[in-house]
């Protein structure tokens, strides 16, 4: 069965590409066919860390209808086994998509005839990120150790988990259950959305067992990307303790990924970094990270299907 995995995380320059490029890359190896979508739509950037040098056909003559299959333009890259299909050929307005676009790229991506597809997201959190964020299988969230990067991270989950929420609620019955929720608390004020969950338990066991059994369903994966040695190491497990405490949600933790400073001249070389410096402890950072990934899709593939 296909895996769809995406990579985002609110903070700009976090590594995202770096990690889809290499997880790809890894993935690959192993054997598995392997897609990277690049949906960092006003931003892409994929092909040029894995050297695709000119990308005639991708994203656009999807949307344009130039091709009838967004397989059409995944081109094969250096790797054996690892295609890219880039958007580089959309218009400097692509960042600003259409609703219908985004349906019609979220569906053809889920029709995409690979083993494991992963999407490289764009920062921020807006409804078309998340959304991409959303449709994956696994949703892979991308942090460094720097405060700025933890918060903009934990706002981007706060801002995934509230679009679930009201999805499940549906749009109309959620503004009415918060409009309820503040009215009956004493402060006036409803501060997150967990908070939503946890006030919809209290008031109404039921339906708020329901909502929690869904969201329960979402399953998360987390990584410290640029991890330096002065660095807290059990920072990412206190980051994966923290989320499943205070989300109904599955969060698990895929480890610290090394800063180094050679990732700069694989990115000059136009090389995947696993490949360029296999023997590296970044490398074994990534490929540990890659395994686990592997491993917990493969078991719980096995538990649901
Ligand atoms: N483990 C690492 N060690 C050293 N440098 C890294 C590492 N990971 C990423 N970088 C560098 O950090 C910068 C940002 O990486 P990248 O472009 O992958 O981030 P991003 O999250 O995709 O950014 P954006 O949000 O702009 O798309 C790049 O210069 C990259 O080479
Ligand atoms: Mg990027």
């Amino acid at each position: 069965m296909t895996q769809i995995y995406a990579i985002g995380g609110g903070k700009g320059g976090s590594g995202k590409s770096f990690l889809a490029a290499n997880f790809g890359a890894l993935f690959a190896r192993e054997g598995l066919n392997t897609v990277l979508v690049d949906l960092d739509l006003g931003g892409s950037n994929l092909h040029s860390l894995l050297g695709v040098r000119q990308v005639k056909r991708g994203l656009n003559s999807y949307l344009n209808r130039s091709v009838c299959d967004l397989s059409d333009v995944a081109v094969p890259t250096e790797i054996p086994n690892l295609h890219l299909i880039s958007s580089t050929d959309c218009s400097l307005e692509i960042g600003n998509l259409f609703y219908a676009q985004k349906v019609r790229i979220l569906d053809a991506v889920c029709r995409l005839p690979f083993d494991a597809i992963f999407m490289d997201l764009g920062a921020g959190s807006t409804y078309n990120v998340i959304d991409f964020f959303l449709s994956a299988h696994e949703g892979i969230f991308v942090f460094t150790p720097e405060p700025t990067s933890i918060q903009n991270t934990v706002r981007f989950i706060k801002a995934v988990y509230l679009r679930r929420l009201k999805r499940i609620l549906k749009q109309y019955a959620f503004n009415r259950v918060v409009k309820e929720i503040v009215e009956a608390s004493e402060g006036g004020f409803v501060g997150s959305p967990i908070e939503i969950v946890d006030r919809l338990v209290e008031r109404e066991p039921d339906r708020g067992k329901l909502l929690q059994k869904e969201l329960c369903k979402l399953r998360f994966k987390l990584v410290l990307n640029q991890y330096r040695k002065h660095v807290d190491v059990t920072l990412g497990d206190k980051m994966e303790k923290v989320c499943n405490r205070h989300f109904h949600a599955g969060f698990q933790f895929l480890g610290n990924i090394a800063y180094d400073e050679r990732v700069h001249n694989s990115v000059l070389a136009k090389t995947i970094f696993a490949n360029k410096y296999p023997y590296t402890p970044t490398s074994t950072d990534l490929k540990h990270a890659a395994a686990r990934i592997m491993k917990t899709t493969q078991k719980s593939t096995v538990a649901t299907g």
